[in-house]
């Protein structure tokens, strides 16, 4: 069994990002800029908001983070995104999500401009991505195609099985595995809430994408020897041990799958770690787009 290590990976997208944003720097060009917006103060998204922008510090992007009240409402928020649309030293547009209830995000994600959509969440994004055309990746399985490529796992021809059908990471990691490209042209099957025999499906996989959200859903019996094993899950369960409170959980029994897999992904270390890089990655295309228009 191989450990599909996320954070050696991540760390060298983010290396090689850093050398990238030198030769921009010597050839005197402008330096990617990632503006973020964090709505209210949930706990999960502070951390990965700071993540960000710290992650951008360290490559040597601009960051703007934008910071608005949980009680905001909807035209204040859209007003500040057309902003950052207008401003040509903005590359990059975030809007941290989950947002309070009285904000549509479906309205915010459409109201980004999709040259700057670096989660690749706007419809234009994923209606590139369905067709096969160049485009913004959403960060999370963007980070996956990284780890897979790093590793150099032949996808080619194998019976992927994606449990979960998200718009940010099961649906579109269920198409980018069928596409023809070198982490494509696997045959995919999605499960999801409404799947029958789903421990017979998942014994088929040669590739388990599991990304359903719900704390070690993949268990030992339900997979078959040499699978190789993506664990998307981190879901925070309360661990009174903890300084912080919690301990994060993926979606995969790891005590009993490890023994099985021929990759796997670790939680946390695997897939989590990947995608700030992933987003980073989104970040200089967007600012080099810019450049070459
Ligand atoms: N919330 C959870 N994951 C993400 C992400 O990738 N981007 C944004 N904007 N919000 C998130």
């Amino acid at each position: 069994m191989i450990l599909l290590d996320g954070k050696l990976v991540a760390q060298s997208v983010k290396d090689d990002l850093k050398n990238r944003v030198n030769d921009l720097k010597l050839k005197g060009q402008k330096l990617p800029h990632l503006a973020a917006i964090l709505v209210g103060n949930n706990g999960a998204s502070e951390t990965y908001v700071a993540s960000k922008v710290k992650t951008c510090e360290e490559i040597g992007y601009k960051s703007t983070l934008i910071r608005f009240e949980a009680t905001i409402n909807e035209e204040t928020l859209l007003e500040k995104i057309r902003e950052l649309n207008e401003d040509p030293d903005v590359d990059g547009i975030l809007v941290q999500l989950p947002l309070p209830k009285q904000i549509s995000e479906e309205k915010v994600i459409d109201t980004i401009s999709a040259e700057k959509d670096v989660d690749g969440f706007h419809p234009v994004s994923i209606g590139r991505l369905v067709q096969g055309l160049p485009s913004f990746v959403p960060a999370t399985p963007y980070g996956i195609l990284l780890l897979l490529e790093y590793y150099k796992i032949e996808t080619k021809g194998k019976h992927a099985v994606v449990i979960g059908r998200s718009n940010i990471v099961g649906r579109p990691i269920s198409i980018l595995l069928s596409q023809n490209t070198p982490t494509g042209n696997c045959t995919v099957t999605v499960c999801h809430s409404h799947t029958k025999n789903i421990k017979e499906i998942c014994l088929q996989g040669d590739i388990i994408v599991a990304a359903l959200g719900r704390p070690e859903f993949l268990s030992g019996e339900m997979v078959r020897e040499g699978a190789i094993v993506i664990d998307v899950g981190i879901t925070r369960v309360e661990d009174k041990t903890k300084k912080s409170g919690f301990k994060i959980k993926g979606d995969v029994k790891f005590d009993e799958v490890a023994p099985k897999s021929s990759y796997i992904t670790p939680v946390p270390g695997g897939v989590g770690a990947m995608t700030i890089a992933a987003l980073m990655k989104n970040t200089l295309q967007a600012c080099l787009n810019k450049i070459s228009k």
